[in-house]
């Protein structure tokens, strides 16, 4: 990283003397953009406004003004180079679902599964929040692309935000600063406005806290007119507004009405040893083990064998000129989840982070490294925990207590990535040979089984469950319906999101194959069945080699499966009995299962296309 010291003496010296940049001077000539931030500045009132750059010395400048606010520790620069860690409030640590909304015109628009306030209504109750809130702070205009910039799949927004450590993760997630705002100058594409504020004004001669937040929170969708404003939060999902808010609750809707999909899926590239690749883009819920399958190294059995990664939790797809869907992910970096992510489960991950990284919610060891459950076999002697408490394994064992939150989050560059792809950023995307649905399933679905055709595909996302992890906050392990991974994000009426599935088979030429997998699936002793992880290639490799039309498989009521000979087990000890148990199908367990079916397509009834319907007796049928 470059000090102060030495870019002063790499330039010339009257440049090295030239005054530093303004930030309060705009960096854009867009009219309406300056009048949305005049207009924003004059409701929020925040004591100085920051026009984000983008660059390392604004960078650098911001994580330094953290470390003194008490918000970042900086961590040991010799193990972490570049590292920073954050300890957010305790009550601030997930998205929070039940306070998110989708303020459609009309509530049906939003349906459903979807929180929804009369618009007018949520305005004015906005306007009140947000009526000098950034006191006492400074606004950061923050321009991002979600896509490279350059590519015709990409969109825009701009974030207005009183929270520095935002700008500072939002500069890894997404593209940001000079180039986005020349892009808008180009007048060419929409820009969507997206207002954040932490919700707690610092009136003259208050304290800041490390982790300003509010206990009300806010997260409002305004679809029709492509809005975002969010109140309360600075976590993840909450508070980087490019993700979740835009890149797939406001983007599902210019989708919708463009003809593409957005979706909550990983996307990764398959290279078999002749150097054939298929990608494949996969969608589970959220902390399912979509960073995990992203970006598997395959066992030693498989040589030649290669997975690439194109992104871990968001596809933009989209059908190009001779039908073939292709995928880009929207993404900069990884947004992901730290518990459990160690070299033997994810070494691509670990060396992901290893610089450059901001981690939050993790532990924080004597040393000044991270820790997290799951990270090493041997925890450290002791560390300071997600809280800011002593934690030791004796204490643990005592109480209970994790050293991580288990929503603990690191925030990485995609670039660091050993296995990213070549064509990650390829502003064309990537062709999508097949597409994997799976959930958190106990018991009822197997190992991995194929739909018989795009619509029982359709079906099979559409009717997705899934137990409940600690990325949606809120209760955890329940079972509940998880459509396409897209619940907690779908920007409209689920019904209508399934008919855009069913619709968007017509734009295709060929259709990529249906898969649906469960890594989660338990005996009568409670543990998993399946070893997972870097195992999971096996399922891979039938996956890719079905979508070439390469493997056989057997018939079965639900779909298409492997046959025991079908998957190669060489360097896995996994007996044929326990593959059966696996892949069960279980008569009085499906019976349950499309009893759930049903409860959902009753939720969803006036707007649920015949298709499901018919799929659905199809299944009865056959079970
Ligand atoms: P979001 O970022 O929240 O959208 O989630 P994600 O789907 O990227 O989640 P991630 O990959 O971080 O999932 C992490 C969780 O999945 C951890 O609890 C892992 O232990 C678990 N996990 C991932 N892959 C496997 C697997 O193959 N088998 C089992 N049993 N667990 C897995
Ligand atoms: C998820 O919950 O699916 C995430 C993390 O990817 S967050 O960005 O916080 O929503
Ligand atoms: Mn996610």
């Amino acid at each position: 990283m470059k000090t102060k010291a030495t870019t002063a003496l790499d330039v010339p010296a009257s440049a090295a003397e030239a005054p530093p940049r303004n930030p309060a001077l705009p960096l854009s000539t867009n009219t309406h953009l300056l009048n949305w931030v005049d207009k924003m500045a004059r409701l929020t009132r925040p004591a100085a406004i920051h026009w984000v750059d983008g660059s390392q010395e604004e960078n650098d400048a911001l994580c330094a003004q953290l470390v003194s606010s008490g918000t970042f520790i900086r961590l040991n620069q010799e193990l972490w180079p570049g590292c920073y860690y954050a300890r957010s409030d305790a009550s601030d640590v997930a998205r929070v679902e039940d306070r998110t909304f989708v303020c459609s015109l009309s509530k049906d628009h939003a349906g459903p599964t979807n929180n929804w306030e009369e618009p007018f209504r949520m305005r004015r109750r906005l306007k009140d929040l947000f009526s000098g809130s950034m006191q006492g702070r400074t606004m950061y205009v923050l321009p991002f692309s979600m896509g490279p910039v350059e590519s015709p799949l990409s969109q825009i927004g701009v974030q207005l935000t009183d929270s520095p450590y935002v700008v500072v993760n939002m500069r890894i997630m997404a593209r940001i600063g000079t180039k986005v705002f020349e892009e808008i100058d180009r007048d060419r594409k929409r820009v969507v406005p997206c207002i954040h504020s932490v919700g707690m004004p610092l009136p003259p001669g208050q304290k800041d806290v490390p982790w300003p937040c509010n206990p009300e929170k806010y997260i409002v969708h305004f679809p029709e007119t492509r809005e975002i404003w969010s109140y309360g939060s600075g976590y993840g999902g909450n508070a980087l507004l490019g993700k979740k808010c835009f890149a797939l609750r406001i983007a599902s809707n210019i989708a919708r009405d463009e003809g593409w999909m957005a979706e909550h899926m990983l996307i990764l590239g398959v290279e078999n040893p002749q150097g054939e690749k298929t990608y494949l883009a996969a969608a589970f819920p959220s902390a399912c083990g979509k960073t995990n399958l992203a970006m598997l190294i395959p066992p030693q059995a498989f040589p030649g064998w290669k997975v690439w990664t194109v992104g871990d939790d968001i596809a933009w797809i989209r059908p190009d000129e001779n039908g073939v869907l292709r995928a880009i992910n929207p993404e900069a970096g990884f947004f992901g989840v730290a518990p459990g992510t160690s070299l033997r489960t994810n070494p691509n991950a670990m060396a992901t982070i290893s610089r450059n990284t901001i981690f939050t919610n993790t532990a924080v060891t004597l040393e000044g490294g991270v820790w997290w459950e799951g990270m090493t076999e041997t925890p450290p002697a002791e560390c300071l925990d997600w809280q800011g408490n002593v934690w030791t394994p004796e204490i643990a064992q005592r109480t209970g207590a994790k050293a991580a939150h288990p929503n603990a989050r690191f925030t990485a560059p995609a670039r660091q990535c050993p296995c990213i792809d070549p064509d990650w950023e390829n502003p064309r995307g990537v062709p999508l040979g097949a597409i994997v649905f799976g959930g958190r399933r106990a018991d009822t679905m197997p190992l991995v089984f194929q739909a018989f055709n795009w619509s029982s595909g359709v079906y099979i996302g559409a009717t997705m469950g899934s137990e409940t992890t600690a990325a949606a906050g809120g209760a955890v392990g329940k079972v509940r319906r998880d459509p396409m991974a897209m619940l907690p994000f779908c920007g409209y009426h689920m019904g209508d999101y399934f008919r855009h599935w069913i619709k968007m088979q017509r734009s295709l030429s060929v259709t990529p194959r249906i898969f649906h997998v469960n890594w989660f699936r338990r005996g009568p002793d409670g543990n998993f069945l399946w070893p997972g992880f870097a195992e999971n290639m096996r399922v891979l490799k039938w996956i890719v080699d079905r979508a070439r039309g390469n493997a056989a498989g057997r018939e079965t009521p639900i779909g298409w499966m492997p046959r025991y000979e079908e998957l190669e087990w060489n360097g896995l000890e996994f007996r044929r009995e326990d593959f059966e148990s696996l892949q069960a199908f279980h008569r009085p367990e499906w019976r349950r299962e499309v009893l759930g079916h049903a409860e959902l397509f009753m939720d969803l009834h006036d707007h649920l296309p015949p298709q499901m319907i018919y799929e659905r007796e199809l299944l009865i049928c056959r079970l």
